[in-house]
């Protein structure tokens, strides 16, 4: 494998992508060569293949992760490339769902909140950088996705939160997990910057207080994130895995309170995350690891929790512009980082693969999707300040406001507050034979 590889990568005009962090043209040129190359794995141009989805053994949550990244990368770098723009519009909207929520019927086999909340930080990332509006808007696909999402609240265990699944059948519904209300503050916190509307910021409040009653724990003087618990033990038997991605979404979420807000608490929250994710997932050289699956040598990260330093980095990027105390503290790690990252995208017989470990100086013969996502988001927030801050309704967007999207659109299947909507076809049935049995026997009662 390794010979075979070598002599490709001789054959290869390029064979490794090389990056000076302090020069945009440097950092989008070698974005182009990872944006490429994650482009590989989408389905959505191959014959047969399915708009808005990536190759099998990605689900439909990491689509939507991919798209953010594409986005960031569209605005930052490409913004002229009509191609690129009609592939990302086309695939994001492609994958709304009849009802333009994100909760497409036929993903109810693995959708769970965090992957709705997922897609819906990428859509709100459309808001809040302009991109090109569809027919049913992205601010009212996101508003939408936070109606739906939040009206999944569950007060009937554990005083509040949500659970991992939104479906009954999926295991996990029994879970309540950080990644699921971290995605909901998150959405939360953007909405209400965006749209100056401190609804949207008093569910972002509602969920942290829960999380901190519960999942948050202070350790040795460090603020520990737990994944989640089961509903059983009314949510005290906690799950410490620790990841990335979850630390991120909650310190961007309360960067976006800060801006928004401009209370100091949301800054020193943003600190306190940051200080335990800086000393957590990035090794000494200040290099990003998934530290939790590192296994000391030999990774043991599954196709998930490979991708998660894209948002990791996403978070970043945002946070170091929207606290703008952070940039400097933040950007010796991006720098560490991203030239890591580079440097590891030097495999595959394009010479341009991203492999995992971006320690060690060259590809380490693992490649993926996860690996092109994480390596091109980190690049991304080498370009923090060269672009404008996010949008808001005020100053740049133009998407338009629909707060009741998704209202009665609700895929709410709680057991507790079980609706009948369009969705729910065995539901629905019984109403219709219901009323099919009413009208029939009124006319047969008639023809008496
Ligand atoms: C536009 O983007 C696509 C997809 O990233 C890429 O293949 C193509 O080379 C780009 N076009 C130009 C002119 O840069
Ligand atoms: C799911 O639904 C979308 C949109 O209606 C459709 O294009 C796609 O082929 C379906 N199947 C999969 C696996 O996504
Ligand atoms: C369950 O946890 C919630 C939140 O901490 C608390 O308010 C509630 O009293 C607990 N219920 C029981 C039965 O312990
Ligand atoms: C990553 O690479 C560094 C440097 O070679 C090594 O020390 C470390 O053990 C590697 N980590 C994993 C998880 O392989
Ligand atoms: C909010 O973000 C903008 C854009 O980076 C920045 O100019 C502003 O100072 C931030 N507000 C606060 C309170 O830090
Ligand atoms: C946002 O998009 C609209 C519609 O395309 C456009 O008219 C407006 O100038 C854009 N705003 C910015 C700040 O680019
Ligand atoms: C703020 O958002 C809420 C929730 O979507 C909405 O009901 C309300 O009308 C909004 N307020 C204003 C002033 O737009």
């Amino acid at each position: 494998m390794r010979s075979f590889f070598f002599v490709l990568a001789l054959l290869a005009t390029v064979s490794a992508v090389s990056i000076d962090v302090n020069d945009k043209d440097s950092i989008c040129e070698a974005a182009s060569y990872v944006a490429n190359g994650e482009l590989n794995y989408y389905e959505g141009l191959k014959y047969g293949g399915t708009v808005g989805m990536f190759a099998s053994p990605n689900y439909w949550w990491n689509a939507g992760e991919a798209f953010g990244g594409l986005l960031d990368y569209f605005t930052f770098c490409d913004s002229g490339n009509k191609s690129l723009e009609k592939l990302i519009f086309n695939g994001m909207y492609h994958q709304a769902g009849d009802q333009y929520n994100y909760i497409p019927s036929n993903q109810s086999l693995t959708e769970g909140n965090d992957d709705q909340g997922v897609w819906g930080m990428a859509i709100i990332a459309a808001v809040e950088r302009n991109f090109t509006d569809p027919e049913h808007s992205w601010l009212s696909m996101a508003q939408a996705i936070y109606n739906t999402m939040n009206s999944r609240w569950d007060t009937k265990h554990c005083g509040g939160g949500l659970r991992w699944q939104i479906f009954t059948w999926n295991s996990g519904y029994n879970y309540k997990n950080s990644i699921s209300n971290g995605c909901l503050f998150h959405i939360s916190a953007r909405l209400a910057r965006y749209l100056k509307n401190d609804t949207y910021a008093k569910t972002a409040e509602k969920v942290w207080d829960w999380m901190e009653e519960l999942f948050f724990h202070e350790d040795d003087g460090e603020l520990v994130i737990y994944d989640g618990a089961p509903i059983e033990e009314n949510c005290t038997d906690h799950t410490t895995l620790k990841w990335s991605y979850t630390y991120g979404i909650f310190m961007s979420g309360a960067a976006y309170m800060y801006n928004y807000t401009e209370e100091a608490i949301w800054k020193q929250r943003v600190e306190e995350i940051w200080q335990v994710a800086s000393s957590f997932f990035f090794d000494d050289n200040k290099i990003m690891q998934e530290t939790q699956c590192w296994n000391n040598g030999d990774p043991k990260c599954n196709n998930d929790q490979r991708s998660f330093r894209s948002l990791f980095s996403r978070s970043i990027q945002l946070t170091s512009v929207l606290v703008p105390d952070m940039y400097d503290e933040m950007r010796p790690y991006v720098e560490a980082s991203a030239e890591g990252a580079a440097k590891s995208c030097s495999g595959g017989s394009d010479g341009v693969t991203c492999g995992q470990n971006w320690s060690t100086g060259k590809w380490d013969e693992v490649y993926g999707l996860g690996e092109q996502q994480c390596a091109l988001e980190v690049m991304m927030a080498l370009l923090a300040r060269d672009v404008d801050p996010p949008y808001t309704s005020k100053n740049g967007g133009t998407s338009k406001s629909q707060p009741n999207a998704g209202i009665d659109s609700q895929d709410n299947i709680n057991e507790n507050e079980l609706k009948i909507t369009g969705k729910d076809k065995a539901g629905a049935g019984v109403l219709t034979a219901i009323v099919l049995a009413i009208i029939l026997g009124g006319a047969v009662w008639m023809l008496f």
